[in-house]
């Protein structure tokens, strides 16, 4: 493509260390769509004629065809994909070929096809993420009254409805999901036709190629255009996010399903065995789910280094922007494909759910608010009172609904059997109706809330 100015060839390491066909053949689509609409806006502007642009579009539809059919062959001489499509338009059309790059540099081109690349790749992970939330939404709604323990610091600490806890990761979601749409917002400006990083002396029209491929403006400066790699640090920052909230609740689905908790059980469909211990079931999905995490931060933080410190405009390290992308877009992708199935797998186990939420003394605090509302005493007091109520019971070996009336009566003599109310823990959460409580009414009122707001 040089050959005016190069007399000898690279030297293998060179080609090699300069070559990204090998990761950036993914952009293949957004390449031949950018160059079509570049092509069109050339013939409409007359800096083509009309038979040429119409033997590119012919000849970029071919390869198009090619590569959908496994029928093209990537050359690693010929560096990317840019380069590689070019060659193959002027094996198909001849000369031609050579006025399609009128007005374009690699360098505007590259950003276009990556930034509709990444964009298109939201879109897929935004569905994904749908599908996340419908299997929660669906999951909540059939639990929506199941008690299980909440935990602080994984101790007991009160009881909550099953429902209640995964709508909590509907929110989660609900929030990258957003991240994401912001991400897509900025995103859509076009860099097509900021040509090397100056602009170009072509009369082109900018707008059209914009409209054509779908962004809402072209990007307002041409350094800023082919330098501009935010749009992928911004979605490694949600991706990474959403990593972290997906390896959560994978290690929730590994606490709940290990035998000392019991709480829910997976099926064949996502467990594994082992290979010398005949009993176990192993929970490997959310485990790698867990871990994968490890590689979205990853790549957040190798896409920040290479742009760090980079001098305005295109710089070849720049080419390493696509690896972590890929790589973070592709876990990602995975993991929530992953939750999606293990959230419809999973089976709650009701019994055990009920019988760990009546441990733990998880109904003290309503003991302590009961103390307040029924006998007036000042919240402090009512705690101090529960305190010693907890102790006996666990001197005693009894949960606080199992202690005989004249034990508490003991400790507080005003307190009736009226009390013995507040420690049934189905009461207990239906009592927690404050809007975004886990009252089984209130997780249903949020059900149907998100499912309006998230299910279209
Ligand atoms: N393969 C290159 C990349 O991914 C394309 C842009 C090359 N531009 C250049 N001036 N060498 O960044």
């Amino acid at each position: 493509m040089w050959g005016g100015r190069f007399a000898g060839g690279p030297a293998a390491i060179m080609r090699r260390i300069n070559a990204s066909i090998d990761f950036d053949r993914r952009l293949h689509a957004e390449d031949i769509a950018g160059s079509k609409a570049h092509c069109a806006m050339l013939v409409a502007q007359r800096i083509l004629t009309a038979e040429d642009g119409a033997a590119i579009i012919r000849g970029l539809e071919q390869i198009q065809a090619e590569i959908d059919a496994g029928d093209f062959l990537f050359r690693e001489e010929l560096e990317d994909i840019h380069l590689n499509i070019e060659a193959r338009l002027a094996e198909l059309i001849g000369p031609a070929a050579g006025r399609l790059h009128t007005a374009r540099s690699r360098n505007d081109q590259v950003a276009t096809d990556f930034k509709l690349w990444v964009r298109g790749t939201i879109d897929r992970i935004d569905g994904a993420m749908a599908a996340l939330q419908a299997a929660l939404l669906d999951q909540a709604e059939a639990h929506a009254a199941t008690v299980m323990p909440g935990f602080t610091h994984l101790q007991t600490a009160q009881p909550v409805t099953f429902g209640h806890h995964l709508m909590a990761y509907v929110e989660m979601v609900g929030r990258d999901r957003g991240r994401l749409g912001d991400c897509r917002r900025r995103l859509n400006d076009c860099p097509l036709g900021a040509a090397a990083l100056a602009g170009t002396a072509f009369p082109i029209d900018r707008d059209t190629t914009a409209a054509a491929l779908g962004f809402d403006r072209p990007a307002a400066n041409s350094l800023d255009a082919v330098s501009d790699r935010d749009f992928a640090v911004e979605f490694l920052a949600a991706a990474a996010l959403a990593g972290t909230h997906l390896s959560r609740f994978a290690e929730e689905i590994v606490v709940w399903s290990s035998e000392p908790f019991g709480f829910i059980k997976l099926s064949d469909a996502f467990t594994t065995g082992s290979s010398i211990m005949p009993q176990k079931r192993n929970p490997d999905a959310a485990e790698l789910v867990r871990a994968k995490t490890g590689r979205l931060d990853g790549s957040l933080v190798a896409l920040l280094t290479v742009m760090k410190g980079l001098p305005l405009a295109y710089q070849k390290d720049m080419q390493e922007d696509k690896i972590p992308v890929f790589e973070a877009a592709d876990a990602l992708e995975l993991c929530l494909a992953a939750c999606e199935g293990m959230v419809r797998d999973m089976r709650p186990q009701i019994a055990r759910l009920r019988e760990a939420a009546t441990r733990g003394y998880s109904t003290a605090t309503d003991l302590a608010d009961w103390l307040v509302r029924e006998l007036g005493l000042p919240f402090r007091q009512a705690h101090h009172v529960t305190g010693a109520i907890v102790k006996r019971a666990e001197t005693l070996g009894l949960d606080l609904a199992a202690l005989p009336l004249v034990e508490l009566q003991a400790i507080e003599p005003t307190i009736t059997k009226a009390v013995y109310d507040a420690l049934d823990i189905d009461r207990s959460v239906a009592s927690r109706n404050s809007y975004g409580g886990t009252a089984p009414d209130r997780v249903r009122a949020a059900i149907a809330a998100a499912r309006k707001r998230y299910c279209r």
